[in-house]
């Protein structure tokens, strides 16, 4: 059985039904050539807009000449309302110095120190996830999306998610994904980039209310760090990172976007991530009961994840076919010949890990669930020229190693006390928006283990 895969729409539709099906999906909105297709080129009448799947133009665009394709700011207007100049968005120097403060507190070394804040919110997942006594299915996605905002909350401000303001800014943050569909499509309509974008009012209201409860955790820990009382955690580390260059650190709005963008960007991608990847156990009982026999002879230590090799090859694996980040938007600055196309400055290059995770002519049997093939010739090629789930090069997430450790100690948590099993007549859609979700839930029933 190939595990759930969105309908492709016909090769030729209107530019209008194209907008039309795009607001509804953007993974169905595609035909199917694109997985066959190392390029494609889509025509507006205000610029266009090249899918880029040929991993050598991918590696000139991420690894290469990064600064040539800086990050499209069509994207970014949907989203400033709330993330301001959060490093998801911004570009060039600002962009760098970002970077410079916030990636020592991502480090290997910083990751160990936040491994036991990850099992605690784990700990308290499994609690939450007990079995219905009537063993009726639930739909795990909200107990997905609770689980990595408690990640977020406990490793950036040593609070669990039941913290009073934990719990506001999480419930503001669906609000305000129900009122602004994250990804927003203005890199996809052909608007020109004057034209004005509008956002809802409750949509901005929301806004301001999240970036001021986040301005009040952020102050009362600059305050904290002055008397010396803040704990060790990675607000205080990034609040206290000086660029290295300048000697600058963040002030508190600086911060406020960084955190609004940790919190945006880490617990709806690990959600996702983690959802996924239950729904593909449930549908592989074989591979469910492995991982849950190394789950419980795991010793619960950081050290001790090295031997969780086949939790990690399958968390790889639902990566692959549900990228939670299904595409990436850039903006050429200078003339490029894309496969001996001319492509002029101001086109829209896309980034599918979408396309390229599922690219008939890379990898075999594409759609398949099969954790195995990261051991073999093809997936090990695959691995290195067509698998992106974090991005790659400079700007690659910057809690890639983050969350492979979160997915992988979740996993084993969850799946070392219950298993999970497919409920027939409720398969999940997937659907995207900015992040592969489900268009009505993921049903599961639980039971123990
Ligand atoms: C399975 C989980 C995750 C996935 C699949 C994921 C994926 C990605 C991708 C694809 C990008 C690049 C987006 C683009 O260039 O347009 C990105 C950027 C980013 N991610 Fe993640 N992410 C995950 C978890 C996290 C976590 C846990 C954090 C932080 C705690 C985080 C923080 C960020 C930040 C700050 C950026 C912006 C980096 C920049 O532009 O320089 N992510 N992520």
């Amino acid at each position: 059985m190939i595990p759930a895969k969105p309908p492709a729409r016909p090769d030729k539709v209107s530019l209008f039904r194209y907008l039309k099906l795009f607001r509804a999906d953007i993974l169905s909105a595609q035909p199917a050539k694109l997985y066959r297709a190392w390029m494609a080129e889509f025509r507006t009448p205000f610029f266009r807009s090249y899918m880029v799947n040929d991993p050598e133009l991918i590696r000139l665009v991420l690894n290469e000449r990064p600064d040539n394709f800086p990050k499209s700011d069509r994207i970014g207007a949907g989203l400033r309302p709330l993330l301001g100049d959060s490093v998801f968005l911004t570009n060039g120097d600002l962009w760098k110095q970002q970077r410079r403060i916030i990636d020592p507190a991502f480090a290997g070394g910083r990751l160990r120190d936040t491994f036991p804040a990850i099992k605690a919110a784990g700990a308290a997942a499994v609690t939450r996830m007990a079995p219905l006594a009537d063993g009726t299915p639930r739909d795990i996605e909200p107990e997905t999306s609770h689980a990595a905002a408690d990640v977020i909350f406990r490793t950036l401000f040593s609070v669990p998610i039941e913290d009073q303001i934990a719990t506001r800014v999480f419930d503001a943050f669906k609000t305000y994904q129900r009122t602004q569909p994250i990804l927003n499509l203005a890199a996809f309509i052909p608007g020109p980039r004057w034209m004005p974008r509008f956002f809802r009012r409750d949509t901005r209201a929301t806004a301001r209310l999240i970036r001021s409860l986040i301005t009040d955790m952020t102050a009362a820990r600059l305050a904290q760090i002055a008397d010396g009382t803040a704990p060790d955690d990675l607000a205080t580390k990034i609040m206290t990172t000086a660029d290295p260059d300048t000697g600058d650190t963040f002030d508190v709005p600086q911060m406020v976007d960084q955190v609004a963008i940790f919190f945006l960007a880490g617990h709806e991608t690990s959600a996702a991530a983690l959802a996924w990847t239950l729904y593909l156990l449930a549908m592989h009982p074989e591979w469910q009961d492995k991982l849950a026999e190394e789950a419980q002879a795991w010793d619960g230590q950081f050290a001790g994840l090295s031997t969780l090799k086949a939790t990690r090859d399958v968390f790889r694996e639902s990566l692959r076919l549900y990228p939670p980040v299904p595409m990436m938007v850039r903006e050429t600055t200078k003339p490029e010949v894309f496969r001996k196309r001319d492509v002029t400055p101001g086109a829209q290059v896309v980034l599918s890990p979408w396309h390229l995770h599922r690219h008939e002519r890379i990898w075999d049997k594409p759609d398949d669930f099969d954790p195995a093939r990261w051991q073999t010739e093809n997936g090990k090629t695959g691995q290195r020229t067509a698998y992106m789930p974090f991005s790659a090069g400079p700007r690659v997430c910057t809690g890639a190693g983050f969350a492979m450790i979160e997915g992988v100690v979740l996993l084993a948590q969850m799946l070392a006390a219950y298993r999970f099993e497919l409920v027939p007549d409720r398969p999940p859609v997937p659907v995207a928006h900015l992040t592969v979700r489900t268009a009505n839930g993921m049903w599961l029933r639980i039971s123990p283990r």
